[in-house]
Parts: structure tokens; C-alpha cells; sequence
């Protein structure tokens, strides 16, 4: 979801930045640690990169490119030191200077170090700076000593985390309703009348709304992948389900993305019990759904930006898609074209064209989560002109 530069520095604290760790990875964050020389008296750099879940060979300027947090825990007092004073002489220190996002600290050590009027004033410049400082706590130091010292817990380190990532995006304070996934429709007990879609681009798009910062509720049809951490779900198994909690969360919703294959048809009547097997033929009738992104459009609020998904075949596709944007009311339209194997339904890549009424953008193929940036850009721009 984010990347986050996790530092661990040469403190008796270092041990617990293990579980904060295990945390971060646990709420879907690409977690780089940046272990210093000291740390590694404490606990190896191969601990970190195993509960990071790294591959041995990771590049080793990773921790020069863009991260969207810095988290430095435990903090020590001498790294305090050198974050205040811009000194580059280690692997976290290197990164701390290069980056160029939030930073957040948990302090770690000695009361005695903690009350010293240099890291006194080392904390107070870092904090004027923007830093965000969590901890220390008071209680009984490794030694033994009682004061104002040790390091926060990785609970309370883990939710400073997430107030800082949620702060910063730019979809901040803004609400997003997502749809992901393939609806199915029971024909019995166990039997139904589905699609192929897997939920990954619903998916992308949730993890990168929610790292841009909004609040994401994510109606959820039948996921074949973990949907993210850190964002409400819906589970709506089928179109009814899907139309009645979109309907239902829709009005609170800034921007409201309908990605999920929601059936058009359903069974006309569904058995509640397994039909046994025979040898007659079993004729179904199937009835249309409602229309959900149309409903959605002409109920949508003033300030509401919808977007709604097109799965179409060939060249034919984009006039349909075109049509569809003017009659369902949407601001935009992600046609993707579901002929191919390569891309669309079930695949781990997209090629988009993102339509609006001025324009028309193609976006060239590339994973689901890079044509979800694209998306979401589209929308902040949009949202942005609104
Ligand atoms: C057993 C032991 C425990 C230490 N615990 C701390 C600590 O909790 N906080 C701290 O600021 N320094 C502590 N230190 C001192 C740091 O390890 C030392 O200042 C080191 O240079 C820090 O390097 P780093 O900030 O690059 O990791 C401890 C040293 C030892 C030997």
C-alpha cells in the first residue's frame, strides 16, 4: 500500500521494532529497513529483511527512492542527533536526507539522555521541521531506571503510522466507494451464473486511494485476491447485494468508482435447495438487473465525481463506451477490452482509455496498481476543476 523506510537504531529497543515491523507488513505497506551498524548489535539486518519479507538480492538504493513514510524505531539518541542536523554517515541517515515525505520518530532511550538539553533541543528542531514525534513513555528503563525513556509500544508506534500516512495524500478527508470483484448469481443452493472478473483493479484502485489518503469502503463481489488493509469492506456477493449497499453508501461518497462485473442478467427464479442431477435439460429464463452506475448517476449529489467501468470487445468498444458515458451520467469512463487474455478480467495488467466528455487518454499497459495511479490522477485532476 505505502512504502514505508522502516529505521532501526542501536538501542535495547530494537527487538520490538521486529513486531512493528511484522505490523507494518501485516497492513499491506512495502516496508524497506534500514537497520545502522549499532542496531545490528541488537538484532541482524536478515531478521528485518525476512519480517519485510524482501528478496535477498533487493537493490541497494532502495532506500533512496521515494517512500511515502520514514518511521525511525527505536530512535536513538545519537541518531536523534544526527536527523536534526542533516548528518549522512549510515545507510538510515543516507535516507533520512534524501527523503522527502513524512518522518516519524519513536525515541528510545536513557531518561537521562532524554532530558539533556541537546536532544531537548534536537527534538524540539525536528519537530519544527514537521517531524512527528511518538513517545517516549514513562516506566522503567532496560536498566532499571525510572523516567521518561522507553520506547512507545509498536501498537501505539503502528497508529501514529497511520494517522501520519492518512494526513499527507492528497485525497485526504475525502471519502471514496469502490466496487470490486464479479458478482454471482445463485441458480440453487450451490450453483450460479458468474463472471471472471478477479477484483484486482477494484483492488489497485482501493490501495491507492487509501495511500492517497481518502477513506475507502470497498463493496466487495466474490474477491479472488486479499482486498487491502486499513479500509472498510463490504462484502456483496451478488447484484442485488452490490445495488442495495451502493445505493446505501453512495451518498456520503466524494468519488464513487464502479469497477466490479456486476451481472447484467440473473436467474428469473433461484432453487433454494441443490438441484440432483438428471438427465433432463434445465432451460433457464434470465432477467435484467438494475442498472446500478445509472441509478448511482441520477442520484448523485452536487461535488460527486463518478466513474464507471466499461468491459467491451474489440473496436466497437470505444463507440459503446462513448455512448455509455453521455447516457449513464458518469464524469468518467475506464473502457478496458475484455477480449484479450492479456489484460482485463483475471489478468495482472491493464490498457486502458480513460474517457471524458473533453477528453479521451489512453493509458498503455502496465500492472493493474500502475493503471490504478492513472486513474486516480484523472479523478484528483477532476476533482481539482470541480
Ligand atoms: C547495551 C546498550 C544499550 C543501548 N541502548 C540505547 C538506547 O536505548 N538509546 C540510545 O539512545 N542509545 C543507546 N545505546 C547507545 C547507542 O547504541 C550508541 O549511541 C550508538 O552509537 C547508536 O548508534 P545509531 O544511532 O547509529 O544506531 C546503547 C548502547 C548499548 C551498548
Amino acid at each position: 500500500m505505502s512504502r514505508v523506510l522502516l529505521g532501526v537504531t542501536g538501542g535495547i529497543a530494537a527487538y520490538k521494532a521486529c513486531e512493528l515491523c511484522r505490523l507494518l507488513v501485516k497492513e499491506g505497506h512495502d516496508v524497506v529497513p534500514l537497520v545502522t551498524p549499532a542496531a545490528e548489535r541488537f538484532v541482524t539486518a536478515e531478521t528485518f529483511r525476512a519480517l519485510a519479507r524482501r528478496p535477498p538480492g533487493d537493490d541497494v538504493y532502495l532506500h533512496l527512492t521515494r517512500a511515502d513514510l520514514l518511521l525511525v524505531a527505536p530512535c536513538t539518541a545519537n541518531t536523534l542527533a544526527k536527523l536534526a542536523h542533516g548528518i549522512a554517515d549510515n545507510v538510515l541517515t543516507e535516507a533520512a536526507l534524501a527523503h522527502r515525505g513524512p518522518t516519524l520518530v519513536a525515541p528510545a532511550m536513557n531518561p537521562r539522555m532524554w532530558s539533556h538539553p541537546a536532544t531537548r533541543a534536537n527534538a524540539e528542531a525536528l519537530r519544527e521541521r514537521g517531524v512527528v514525534l511518538v513517545g517516549p513513555d514513562e516506566g522503567e528503563t532496560a536498566e532499571g531506571e525510572l523516567g521518561v525513556g522507553r520506547m512507545a509500544e509498536p501498537d501505539e508506534i503502528l497508529g501514529a503510522a497511520r494517522n501520519v500516512l492518512m494526513g499527507t495524500g492528497p485525497l485526504r478527508g475525502k471519502r471514496v466507494l469502490i466496487s470490486a470483484g464479479g458478482t454471482r448469481e445463485p441458480l440453487d443452493a450451490v450453483r450460479f451464473v458468474g463472471n471472471r472478473s478477479s477484483g484486482r483493479m477494484g483492488i489497485a484502485l482501493a490501495a491507492e486511494a487509501r495511500r492517497r489518503g481518502a477513506e475507502v469502503t470497498l463493496l466487495a463481489a466474490n474477491l479472488a485476491v486479499p482486498a487491502p488493509a486499513g479500509i472498510e469492506l463490504v462484502e456483496t456477493p451478488t447484484a442485488a447485494d452490490l445495488e442495495r449497499e451502493a445505493l446505501a453508501h453512495a451518498p456520503e461518497a466524494d468519488v464513487v468508482v464502479m469497477a466490479a462485473a456486476v451481472a447484467d442478467y440473473r436467474p428469473a427464479e433461484a432453487l433454494a435447495a441443490k438441484r440432483p442431477k438428471d438427465t433432463a435439460a434445465w432451460t433457464l429464463e434470465l432477467e435484467p438487473t438494475t442498472d446500478v452506475l445509472s441509478v448511482l448517476g441520477e442520484r448523485r449529489r452536487d461535488g460527486q465525481l463518478l466513474v464507471g467501468f466499461a468491459a467491451e470487445t474489440g473496436a466497437a468498444g470505444l463507440e459503446r463506451a462513448r455512448e455509455k458515458l453521455s447516457r449513464k451520467g458518469a464524469d468518467l469512463f475506464v473502457l478496458n477490452d475484455v477480449s484479450r487474455t492479456d489484460i482485463g478480467f483475471d489478468a495482472y495488467e491493464n490498457e486502458v482509455t480513460l474517457l471524458t466528455a473533453a477528453a479521451e487518454r489512453p493509458v498503455a499497459k502496465a500492472p493493474k496498481e500502475e493503471v490504478a495511479v492513472a486513474i486516480l490522477d484523472e479523478v484528483e485532476a477532476m476533482i481539482g476543476n470541480g
